[in-house]
């Protein structure tokens, strides 16, 4: 039986003691999980190490720890991928020649002793911000809600969530701005502004949207997406949410999200790749260059952001010159028709990997390959 090294943060607030890392030796099939591991070192040597756990089987979404500093669960990685991550180290963390298995509690929660963190102080309580529950309007039905299938697809998704917190715990967002709502909560908000049955779609997204920590809090790194144990991808939730209150509501949020959004599709429309100079002045006229550099409001905007350029200027991140001209992409004309065929669609299509992505799969098996398909240049 191959032998896994741990080493664990201990942590005991009754101790008086600070944090201390402590290394344990086991046995166990590579095939076997870190919880095994964790689980048997707590039986078989230190029976005061606290984790949570309940399934075993990355349902109950609670053994969420740092496995190598990547946030997971820990009944759901097994022994031989963590010590071949552990060897080849990441970016999160330095790499352990022998493949020492380093677990930590999860990150952006306070931790409660060893690797058990709070939920409630972080998680739950931002659960809750999103109210996280139906409202509809009008008098309940004398049965059940009825609502055509293909309207709930696009939930599913945020429905698939087992709050284990894994993606709370590698957002980066949370760890400069812990109070920013967070994708968990933001996936489980979508989970009701998609739903036909609720009725205050456009109330919840105009807070989630003027709420400086909100929807335009989040930076778009893609952890929460990498680490989800459950395939929710909550930032894709998130782009959703703005979606439906940019286009849907048009609503004209104090955090300059729908603003900055029309300014970059607008420049990206017109330039094929993005002129950062033309950046801000748009994004506070709404998208437009000559609001953006005219109206009173969004030139006090500019004149407030000047410390910033000028920062930019400084580091090298844009050049006079490059801030004054800007070359469009030679194919040009494929961006804007990329646009066109967009726009011109009916109705917007949401991918939903969950689902579509599946179905896309099998389809693009039966459909006839076209030119240009790598179907038919094989
Ligand atoms: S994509 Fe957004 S919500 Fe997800 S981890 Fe990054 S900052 Fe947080
Ligand atoms: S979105 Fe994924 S990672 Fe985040 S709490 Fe839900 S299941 Fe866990
Ligand atoms: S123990 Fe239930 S998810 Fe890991």
């Amino acid at each position: 039986m191959p032998e896994f090294t741990l080493k664990i943060r201990r942590y005991d607030p009754e101790s008086g003691r600070p944090a201390y890392w402590q290394q344990f030796t086991t046995d166990l099939a590579p095939e076997r999980s870190v919880l095994d591991a964790i689980l048997k070192v707590r039986d078989e040597e230190d029976g005061s190490l606290a984790i949570r756990c309940s399934c075993r089987a990355a349902i109950c979404g609670s053994c969420g720890v740092r496995v190598n500093g990547r946030s997971a669960l820990a009944c759901n990685t097994k022994l031989s991928t963590a010590s071949e991550r552990a060897r080849a180290g990441g970016l999160n963390t330095d790499a352990t020649p022998d493949g020492t298995i380093v677990v930590e509690p999860m990150g952006n929660m306070p931790v409660l002793k060893d690797l058990v963190v709070d939920m409630d102080a972080v998680h739950w309580k931002k659960v809750q911000r999103v109210v996280p529950w139906l409202l509809p309007e009008g008098d309940p039905p004398e049965r059940e809600y009825v609502v055509d299938p293909d309207t709930m697809m696009d939930v599913t998704q945020s429905m698939a969530c087992i709050h284990c917190g894994v993606c709370v715990s590698a957002c980066l967002s949370m760890e400069v701005d812990p109070e920013f709502i967070g994708p968990a909560a933001l996936a489980k908000a979508y989970r009701f502004v998609g739903d036909p049955r609720d009725a205050f779609h456009e109330d919840r997204l105009r807070d989630l949207a003027e709420d400086p920590h909100g929807l335009y809090d989040c930076t778009h790194c893609f952890a929460c997406v990498e680490v989800c144990p459950k395939g929710v991808a909550p930032m894709n939730q998130i782009m959703r949410l703005r979606r439906r209150a940019t286009q849907d509501y048009e609503v004209k949020d104090a955090n300059n999200g729908y603003g900055h959004e029309k300014a970059f599709t607008g420049l990206i429309e017109k330039y094929g790749t993005l002129f950062e100079a033309q950046l801000l002045p748009r994004s506070f006229g709404e998208g437009s260059l000559v609001k953006g550099q005219t109206k009173p409001a969004a030139v006090k905007q500019l004149v407030d952001s000047l410390p910033t350029a000028f920062r930019g200027l400084a580091r090298g991140k844009v050049t006079p010159r490059k801030a004054l001209t800007h070359p469009k992409l030679p194919d040009q004309d494929q961006v804007r028709r990329i646009f066109r065929e967009i726009e011109d669609q009916d109705e917007r299509v949401e991918l939903n990997m969950y689902i579509v992505g599946e179905s896309d799969e099998a389809g693009a098996a039966d459909r006839e390959p076209a030119m240009g398909d790598s179907g038919a240049e094989r």
